[in-house]
């Protein structure tokens, strides 16, 4: 029998990267997966590959920012017979000197990365705990290592982290569990929108390579998360996996 059989999956951030291989893989093992995206109509090329590949999904396009488009979008997937697991992969970022970061900027960053998963949680929070489900925060090696140029990423990823481990702990005897996967370099289009300072100090930034001489793919995270969102995880919770070559080593 698949992991998945059955099991009703919500992932954010579904349109690409990590979360796009989330859903194929969570599909490929039977999961019927809701993907909630900002682009791409929530995630219709993530829907085709799915369906192409004989799994079952929908798409809902849903600005995780917005607590208003969370509701409706959460609601679709409760509507459609609840929710077993929900996974923010949902995530954006910039690398900039901390000298010139705006408020406008936190407040994106935050916004995405921070609030979205917030926001969510607290939407699928009822359908979560009915099914004694669990939640997977996309968080980043950089919540747990100092990364220069990435004060304001860094904060709303150890915000995110915090959360995590004290949803885990409030509603562990609920039967919810709540886990944190941290990467460090995959290569997806979130990347591209770093894009170091003129005369970043190279050796600040050697700090976030990793030991295996590459950076991680999409599918080698989606892996780790979906194990986390599986029943061979069902005594794990509060936990952080670190999925990041050693760079935190
Ligand atoms: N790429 C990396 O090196 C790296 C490293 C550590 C952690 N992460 C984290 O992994 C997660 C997945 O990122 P990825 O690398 O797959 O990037 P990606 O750009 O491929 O995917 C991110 C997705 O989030 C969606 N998104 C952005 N803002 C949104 C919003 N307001 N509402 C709904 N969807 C929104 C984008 O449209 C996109 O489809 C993110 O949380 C990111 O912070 C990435």
């Amino acid at each position: 029998m698949a992991r998945f059989d059955g099991r009703r999956v919500v992932i954010t951030g579904a349109a690409s990267g990590v979360g796009q291989a989330t859903a194929r893989r969570i599909a490929a093992e039977g999961g019927i997966v809701t993907c909630l995206d900002i682009a791409d109509g929530g995630g219709a090329t993530t829907l085709e590959l799915i369906r192409g590949d004989g799994g079952t999904a929908t798409a809902v396009e849903c600005d995780v920012a917005d607590p208003a488009q969370v509701d409706r979008a959460i609601g679709v997937a409760t509507d459609a017979g609840g929710i077993d697991a929900l996974i923010n992969c949902a995530g954006t970022g910039s690398y900039q000197r901390f000298h010139e970061v705006t408020p406008a900027e936190l407040q994106r960053v935050m916004a995405v990365n921070f609030y979205g998963p917030f926001h969510t949680c607290h939407a699928a929070l009822n359908a979560l705990l009915a099914s004694r489900g669990c939640v997977v925060n996309i968080v980043s090696a950089a919540a747990v290592r100092g990364s220069a140029y990435l004060t304001t990423y860094s904060a709303t990823k150890g915000a995110l982290l915090s959360f995590t481990k004290s949803l885990a702990v409030e509603y562990g005897p609920q039967g919810l569990r709540a886990n944190a996967v941290s990467p460090g370099a995959i290569d997806t289009p979130l990347l591209r929108l770093f894009t170091p300072p003129a005369d970043a100090d190279p050796h600040l930034m050697h700090r976030s390579h990793g030991l295996l001489g590459r950076m991680s793919t999409a599918e080698e995270i989606a892996g780790t998360v979906t194990f986390l969102a599986s029943s061979d995880a069902n005594h794990i919770t509060g936990a952080n996996i670190l999925v990041d070559a050693g760079s935190t080593a």
